[in-house]
């Protein structure tokens, strides 16, 4: 008993310590993807243009990780700044549940 107390409080712990928000709203994401980021990103999360990466499949706290980065300046690049720079904590967490959410599959080079 002790034990399963122990590791919910390690597991919460880390979630606070990752900084990890609340699972985001897909389908509000997936507005704001359309409306804001499918012109470099796609709304698939495939990248429209050469210098902008693929969104799909990435991971959930990472793409909310580099939107705050992003936002506070920390991470610079004169596109993201611009359209990171409005982002709500919320438009954030649902746009990046969003792209999280995409199925990929790869396949390797021979
Ligand atoms: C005008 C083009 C453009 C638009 C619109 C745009 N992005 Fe980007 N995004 C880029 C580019 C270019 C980069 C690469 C930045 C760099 O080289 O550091 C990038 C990087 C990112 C990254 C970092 C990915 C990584 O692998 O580190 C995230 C996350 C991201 N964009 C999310 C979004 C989201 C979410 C939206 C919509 C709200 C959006 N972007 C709209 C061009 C764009």
């Amino acid at each position: 008993m002790a034990s399963i107390i122990k590791l919910l409080f390690t597991a919460f712990g880390l979630a606070a310590l990752t900084g990890v928000a609340a699972a985001g709203d897909m389908q509000a994401g997936r507005q704001i993807a359309s409306a804001q980021c499918r012109t470099c990103h796609g709304l698939d999360g495939i990248a429209q243009i050469p210098v902008a990466p693929h969104l799909a499949g990435e991971s959930e706290i990472y793409l909310q990780t580099q939107l705050k980065a992003f936002r506070s300046g920390k991470r610079t690049n004169e596109m993201m700044d611009v359209v990171a720079k409005d982002l709500t904590d919320d438009d954030i967490a649902n746009v990046a549940a969003w792209y999280s959410s995409i199925n990929i599959t790869v396949e390797m080079p021979e």
